[in-house]
Parts: structure tokens; sequence; C-alpha cells
């Protein structure tokens, strides 16, 4: 029997990269799992390879700032899959390349904690309540090796957004902790999504790999083995916890 059985997964922004491998790994084991995103052809992929796999899934749309999106899809899981007791809220990213400070335009700093920060708090928010009358749950952020330490190449918005995850996290911990709800969140270094190699330049991924003790950049694979640790009974004391899967190049 898998470690994730008779759970009901939601990851948001899981139409590809990181999150695509959280929910094919949480549904390895067991978890029935909607994968979430705006790009329809690109869920519809994710959901194909689950089933094909033999894996229980649904699709689901919506964008994480807009409440009501967050709030019909919260419905459609509970009609389908159940009460959602294990939510990874992965779905972000930075709208804007790295800049110095004056450079950040009002709009560019925005979109980055409202892509970041208010979508993680409003899905947190959503399925929260429900978690409270079942009295257990799992829930894990994602923030980002960005908001870990200060780097020339991180964007300072999204940094900023990344470090507001961290705190809304732990607080969260504290506050759900008696109701049998686990609240963790991952912090990784530069993962080699497919929009990453195709973005970042041979040279520099060579740059960056030369920043890491473990001398290779991480997978997606290498987020989700440490999201279904933190979504399994294998880490049942754990919460409050912010993980870093770095390749070392992060020691907190
Ligand atoms: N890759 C890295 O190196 C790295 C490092 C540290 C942290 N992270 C964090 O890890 C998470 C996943 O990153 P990734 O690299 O896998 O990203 P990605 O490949 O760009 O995928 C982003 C996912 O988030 C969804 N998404 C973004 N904004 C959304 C919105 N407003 N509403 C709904 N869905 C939204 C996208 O949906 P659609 O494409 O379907 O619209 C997609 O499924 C992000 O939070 C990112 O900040 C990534």
């Amino acid at each position: 029997m898998g470690a994730l059985q008779g759970r009901v997964a939601l990851v948001t922004g899981s139409s590809r990269g990181i999150g695509a491998a959280i929910a094919t790994a949480f549904a390895n084991e067991g978890a029935a799992v909607a994968v979430h995103g705006r790009d329809v052809e690109a869920i519809n992929h994710i959901v194909a390879s689950i089933r094909w796999e033999g894996g229980r899934v649904i699709p689901v749309t919506g964008d994480i700032n807009r409440w009501a999106d967050i709030e019909s899809m919260r419905c459609r899981i509970e009609r389908e899959l159940g009460p959602v007791d294990l939510l990874v809220a992965n779905a972000g990213g930075s709208p804007t390349p790295p800049c110095l400070l004056e450079d950040i335009t009002e709009v560019g700093w925005r979109a980055a904690i409202d892509t970041n920060l208010t979508g993680t708090f409003l899905t947190l928010k959503s399925f929260l309540p429900r978690m409270k009358e079942l009295q257990r749950g799992t829930i894990i952020t994602i923030s980002s090796a960005a908001a870990r330490r200060p780097h020339a190449k991180s964007p300072i918005a999204y940094s900023a957004a990344k470090s507001g995850i961290q705190m809304l996290t732990q607080h969260l911990a504290a506050q759900a902790g008696p109701f049998g709800i686990r609240v963790n969140g991952i912090a990784p270094e530069t993962i080699l999504t497919e929009r990453n190699a195709e973005r970042i330049p041979d040279a520099v991924q060579t740059m960056l790999i030369g920043e890491h003790p473990v001398r290779r950049l991480g997978t997606p694979e290498d987020v989700a083995n440490a999201a279904l640790f933190l979504a399994s009974e294998a880490s049942g004391w754990m919460s409050g916890v912010i993980l870093d899967v770095a390749g070392g190049a992060v020691m907190t």
C-alpha cells in the first residue's frame, strides 16, 4: 500500500515543472490528486500521464489570485474526490527578472507579491477550514532559496514574497497544529524544470552548478521526494519547518 493511500491532494501549479512532479509522486503513492493550473492543454497532459500509470486524478483550473476561482475549484474537488487533506501551495514564479531596486516598477513588485504571497494566502484560506473540521491535514508551501539569503541573481520582489511565505507557513503551523494539521515549507534552489532548461543558457547553468556543493542543478523529482516526505507520516512530528532542497547551496 502506498504511503498516501486514502488521501486527497491538491497540488497548485501542477500543470508543469515542480508541481507536476509532486502530483505524479503523490498519485504513485496512492493519493487521489487534483492537477491544477491555467493552461488546460498542459493540465490534460499531466492528468493523462497519471491516469496511464493507474492513478486517480482530476483536472482543475483557476487563477490563484482570484478567490472565486479557488473556491469553485475547492467545491469541484470535494464533489469529485472528497475533502482535501493534503495541500501543496506550489503555484508561483517570478514575473520579473533580477534588477536594481530602483528599477523595479510598482506593477512588477505587485505582480511578484500577488503571484506568490497573496496566491498562497488565498489558497490556504480556502482549504484550511475543512481541514480543521476534519481535524487532520498536511500543508506544504513552496518558498525559494531566493528567500534564504540575498543573492545577486535573485529578483528582490520575488525574494521578499517568498520570505513572506515562510512566515505565513510558520504562523499557520502554530495556529493549525492543535487541529491535527501540519504545515511545512520547501525552499528549492535552481531546479531544472522544462522552462528553466530552455531559459537558462548552458554557460549560466555551468556557473550555477559551481555554486552547489552537490555538483548539479536540482530536478523536479528532488523537490517531489522532499514533498513526499513532508506529506507522509515519516515526518509526523515535523511542523513549521522550511526544508532547503538546494544541493548544499543554502545551509541554514
Ligand atoms: N524552478 C526553480 O528553480 C524554483 C526554485 C525555487 C522555487 N521555485 C518555486 O516552485 C514553484 C514551481 O516552480 P516551477 O519552476 O515548477 O514553475 P513553472 O514550471 O513555471 O510552473 C508554474 C506553475 O504555476 C502555475 N501558476 C503560476 N501562476 C499562477 C496563477 N496566478 N494561477 C494559477 N496557476 C499559476 C502555472 O500554471 P499554468 O502554466 O498552467 O498557467 C504552472 O503550473 C513556484 O512557486 C516557484 O516560485 C522554483
